[in-house]
């Protein structure tokens, strides 16, 4: 039972990771500061309204680094059960950073307010519920 929960849970995160890049020192904690630039890039190009800006840092967020697959394997094994949920989590954000620079590049403003404030939403989403947990298990 353990091992099948692990083997999919490696599956799920082994399909997300085959376009995108490894983290520099693959830690999950450099992946999210990185997310964070990027994060605080988009704000800013909103508030300036440079929507080329804007599409690019919307692009890095939904392509983001992945964390080293020894990290990846302490959070399952921490996780367990919930692993599903945290993928779940990032899949959100994902489809979230897909839409943004999709409203960007249209030049679509209301719609890229709207979608900022719901990324907030689902980066502290996650955080809310796994932030301290996984800092814990990757202590
Ligand atoms: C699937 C869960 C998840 C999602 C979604 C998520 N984060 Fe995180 N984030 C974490 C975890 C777990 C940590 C703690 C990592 C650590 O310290 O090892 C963290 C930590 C951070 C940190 C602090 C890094 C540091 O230096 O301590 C920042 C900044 C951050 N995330 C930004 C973001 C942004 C911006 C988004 C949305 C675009 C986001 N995160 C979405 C799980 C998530």
């Amino acid at each position: 039972m353990k091992k099948t929960i692990l083997l999919v849970g490696a599956s799920l995160l082994l399909a997300s990771n085959v376009y995108a890049a490894d983290a520099e020192d693959g830690t999950l904690k450099s992946v999210m500061q990185q997310l964070g630039e990027d994060y605080t890039t988009l704000n800013q190009a909103i508030l300036m309204a440079d929507f080329d800006r804007a599409a690019q840092a919307a692009h890095h967020i939904a392509h983001h680094d992945k964390p080293s697959m020894f990290q990846k394997m302490k959070i399952m094994a921490g996780l367990r059960t919930d692993m599903p949920n945290f993928k779940k989590a990032d899949d959100k954000v994902h489809k979230l950073a897909l839409d943004i620079e999709k409203s960007a590049k249209a030049k679509d403003m209301p719609q890229l307010i709207q979608q900022q404030s719901n990324m907030l939403s689902a980066c502290m989403g996650c955080h809310t519920t796994y932030r301290s947990r996984v800092m814990d298990i990757l202590k």
